[in-house]
Order: structure tokens, then sequence, then C-alpha cells
């Protein structure tokens, strides 16, 4: 292994920049040569590669996005584009990959390694949808923007006595909103993972209401959708007078927590430790406070990775 290269793939997540700099840092401390890809697997096929040393990821620790940029790319999930992206990492004498992204970002690590390409992934997305590890990148800093929102959207809900309802992130995954959820004292929580129940809503929002509650903030996760139809459902129910704020894109920037530079510095170092020791088709995650690698086949398997528990608590403080 002499020579490394690094791509950030998919939707990009806070802290992503920390964990580019870590690979960078880590590989150059142990004399390797690191290639930067540009805008993810689009980058790789048209040999967008450049040389990167000590001070190209100088003053990026503190950024949100991804100074490599990402993209979405449908022609590396060809078995041309494929070959393609085999044929530039030749052509720049690359020995070993790097790929921080998502699931989708990993099916592609995956493929690299299946042709004996040794790739290994570092989770960067802000869904925490992979089920191998407990954070994934940009997760941290998402919900600390939603609870932010949460905490405005309280003040004016009491003051006029409405049910918000707050779409957050999560293509599949219902996390954003069940941690947001938690930590910002959502009155309802609605995600993909559980089936929910208008009436259940609506006789929750009145309970409330009967008690002197002036609040409501409902929060949806993406996949679940309709934010629009439930917010017209709860006036014709109950008459309830209804707000949606969708906060999108705004989860994906901003300054990434302490806890997502953290994760990605030691999820960089690791990457780079395995390429050292000559393995590839590895995905580095965190268990508890303990770095793990799993094999990339495992990390892409469909998962169930709802926290029933915490779930189940949100229900109660929320009565
Ligand atoms: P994320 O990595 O955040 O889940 P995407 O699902 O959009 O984001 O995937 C990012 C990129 O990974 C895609 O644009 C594509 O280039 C690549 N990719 C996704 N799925 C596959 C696949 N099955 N085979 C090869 N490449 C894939
Ligand atoms: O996977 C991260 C994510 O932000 C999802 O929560 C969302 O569904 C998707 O990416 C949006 O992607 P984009 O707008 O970049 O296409």
């Amino acid at each position: 292994m002499k020579r490394i290269g690094i791509l950030t793939s998919g939707g990009d997540a806070p802290g992503m920049n920390a964990a580019v700099r870590a690979v960078v840092r880590v590989a150059i401390f142990n004399g390797l040569k690191v290639s930067g890809i540009r805008r993810g697997y689009q980058g790789l096929i048209e040999g967008d590669i450049f040389d990167m040393d000590v001070s190209s990821v100088g003053d990026i620790i503190h950024r949100g996005g991804t100074i490599l940029q990402s993209a979405r790319c449908l022609e590396f999930k060809t078995e041309e584009g494929l070959q393609k992206g085999l044929d530039m990492l030749n052509l720049f004498n690359i020995d070993g990959l790097v790929v921080c992204g998502g699931d989708g970002s990993y099916n592609g690590a995956y493929k690299l390694w299946q042709k004996g390409f040794p790739t290994i992934g570092i989770p960067g997305t802000i869904d925490n949808d992979l089920g191998y590890t407990d954070y994934t990148i940009g997760f941290d800093t998402a919900i600390n923007t939603v609870v932010n929102a949460i905490g405005n959207l309280r003040d004016t809900s009491s003051s006029h006595g409405r049910a918000n309802i707050v779409e957050v992130m999560g293509r599949h995954c219902g996390d954003i909103a069940l941690h947001a959820g938690l930590a910002g004292g959502a009155e309802t929580i609605i995600i993909p993972e559980v089936n929910f129940d208008i009436d259940e809503v609506c006789r929750k929002l009145l309970q409330g209401k009967n008690r002197g509650k002036l609040h409501n903030i409902i929060l949806v996760a993406e996949g679940v959708g309709k934010p629009y139809e439930i917010a017209d459902a709860i006036k014709e129910k109950i008459d309830m007078d209804t707000r949606v704020s969708i906060i999108g894109h705004l989860q994906r920037g901003g300054i990434p927590t302490a806890f997502d530079r953290i994760i990605a510095s030691r999820f960089g170092n690791h990457a780079v430790e395995l390429l050292m020791e000559g393995k590839g088709g590895r995905a580095v995650g965190i268990d508890g406070n303990d770095i793990i690698d799993v094999s990339l086949e495992d990390a892409v398997k469909p998962n169930d990775r709802l926290n029933k528990k915490m779930y189940d608590l949100a229900q109660v403080l929320s009565i």
C-alpha cells in the first residue's frame, strides 16, 4: 500500500471534512501518499483526482459540507461505470480507497471490493441508517439543528396554541425524528418504522389542550411523508389550527458538533489502519465507545435499527 484515495459520496454530512482530514493526515504520518477524488464516484469515473498533502486539509475540521464535494452518480451503478472507476484507480496508481458516505455509497464500495480493489467505508450520512454502527457522521449535528428548530417552533406554537407539524430528514429511517423528538420534547413522533393512527395523535392533542398545554410539536420523518395531509386531518378532526415546517437541507449543513468531529477523526484513523494492514471490504463504525469494523457485505444488508425502548420512552415522556 503506497497510495490511497479518498472520496465523499451521496448526501453530504457535517463532519465529513474531519474524516477527510484524518484520513489524509494519518496516511501521510505513516508514509503513504494520498489522492483526493472530487465529486464521489462521478469524479472517480472522470479522473477528477489530485494529490493531497498535510495543508490540503488545514482549517476544515470545523466546516460543514465536504471540501471534496459529493455527487450522485448513476453511471457508477452500471458495470461499465464500475470498470471506468477501476481503470482510473489504476491510472492514478491508487492501491486502496476510502469511501465516506451512506448505504448507497457503501454499495458502490462493496462492488469495487468484489472486483478485488481494497476499499474501506466510513459512515457519513445524517440519516444514521446503517445498522452496524451506533452513529454515523453528521447525525449528531443534524439532530442538534432540529432540536434548535423545535425550540423556535415551540415559542410560536405556544403563542397561538397551534399544532406545528415538522418534517425532518431520513429517507427510510426515523432516527433523526426519534432522537431530536426525545431531546426536544416533541408531543408526537411519527416514523416509518411504526404505524401511526391519526385518531391517537388527535386524542393526545386534545388531552394536552385540556390540561392547559399551549404548544404541540409533531415530528414527522421524511420517510413517512404527507405532513400537509396530517395537518389537514388534525384541522378537520379536532378543529385545531396547524402549520407545517419542512426543515429540509438546513439539517445537512452547519458547524459539525464536537461528537461528529471526534467520531469522524477516529473513523478516518481506523480506515487507514485497515488499509495499512492489507485489509479491504470493511466498513468502520462505533459500538458504544469502541471503534469497530465489519464486512461491507454485512454493512449494506437491510437492517431494522429502531431503538424500540427509546421510542417507547419518548411516548411515555410526552403523555
Ligand atoms: P448515500 O451514500 O448517501 O446513501 P446514494 O444512495 O445516493 O447516497 O448513493 C451515492 C452514490 O453511490 C450513488 O449516486 C452511486 O454513484 C453509488 N451507488 C449507489 N448504489 C449503488 C449500487 N448499487 N452500485 C454501485 N454504486 C452505487
Ligand atoms: O441520505 C441523506 C439525505 O439527506 C436524506 O435524508 C434525504 O432523503 C436525501 O439525502 C436528500 O438528498 P438530496 O436532496 O441531496 O438529493
